[in-house]
């Protein structure tokens, strides 16, 4: 218990609105009966009865009040059973878990945010918080990988983003015959960074093979290593430190992460 909030027991939420992102990717704005207190990192577990209960991260910034973003991709059976819900279904919530992202860190310092698709969705609320706190941080970059330009999640608000001073760099490793961009990796895009990488900060999520080549390349660069930070993945079912199913080397991603500095995995292997 802490607060007086028993942090096992789910609470109920609605569904207020679905907003589709790119192809097998929705927005789910939900609202509860309580304040949530979330900040970015962090995860809830969401449940749908009789389907069962995924980890899916906040995307929006900070939960003081009674509402929460969900940006969901159909994986598998629950992520499915949550695709078929529509506005007014519930929800259920218990969190929220792990910890967040350092943001004092980048405080006078450049950020790179790098993700690949859906590894967007933990990031959005970073990129809401550099511009509302201009005055917290140097110059922002993004850096974002998907699919196909069909796969770009949050495109729209890409174009607010970048009127508010963010950099949106994008690459897919796909065109279609509309796509102009860059083709290839999100790593082939560091010379179009123009911080210094050795003294800027670095927040990292997507797949994991690209976790690895964008943390071992910005160490390479000269980026130290408590300051290139990612969010990791894992089968989780308790969420709380209890079942060990998402145990790796000596930490658990769900109580001692997600999020975790290159310096602290880096010798472990990415689940
Ligand atoms: C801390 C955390 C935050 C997450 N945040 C988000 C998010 O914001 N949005 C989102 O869409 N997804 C997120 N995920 C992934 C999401 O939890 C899985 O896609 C979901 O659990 C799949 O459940 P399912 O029943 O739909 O599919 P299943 O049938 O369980 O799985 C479908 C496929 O996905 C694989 N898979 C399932 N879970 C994971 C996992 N955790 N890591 C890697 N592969 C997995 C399975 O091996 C299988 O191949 C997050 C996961 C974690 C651990
Ligand atoms: S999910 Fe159960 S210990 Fe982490």
């Amino acid at each position: 218990m802490t607060n007086g909030k028993n942090i096992y027991l789910p609470v109920n939420g609605k569904i207020e609105e679905i907003i589709p992102q790119g192809r097998d990717v929705s927005l789910f704005r939900v609202r509860t009966q309580m304040p949530l207190n979330y900040v970015p990192g962090q995860f809830f577990m969401v449940s749908v009865w009789g389907a069962g209960e995924v980890p899916i991260s906040v995307t929006s910034l900070f939960g003081a009040d009674k509402a929460v973003e969900l940006c969901i991709r159909r994986a598998g059976f629950v992520t499915e059973t949550i695709h078929s819900l529509k506005a007014g279904d519930p929800l259920w919530l218990r969190g929220p878990y792990g910890n967040g992202f350092p943001l004092e860190i980048s405080k006078n310092r450049d950020a790179v945010v790098v993700a690949g698709g859906i590894g967007m969705a933990p990031l959005r609320p970073l990129i809401e918080w550099f511009m509302k706190k201009p005055e917290d941080v140097g110059r922002v970059t993004l850096l974002y990988g998907a699919k196909t330009p069909e796969d770009i999640v949050f495109r729209d608000e890409m174009e607010d983003w970048k009127e508010r001073g963010i950099k949106v760099l994008l690459t897919v490793d796909r065109a279609d015959e509309c796509w102009k961009g860059h083709v290839g990796l999100v790593t082939g895009l560091w010379q179009e960074v123009h911080s210094d990488l050795k003294k800027a900060t670095a927040y990292i999520c997507g797949p994991e093979v690209m976790i690895k080549a964008a943390m071992g390349e910005l160490f390479l660069f000269g980026m130290p290593e408590e300051r290139i930070i990612t969010t990791l993945e894992a089968h989780m079912k308790c969420g709380v430190g209890k079942c060990g199913h998402c145990y790796t080397g000596p930490r658990y991603i769900c109580t001692d992460g997600p999020v975790f500095s290159y310096r602290e995995i880096k010798d472990i292997s990415i689940p």
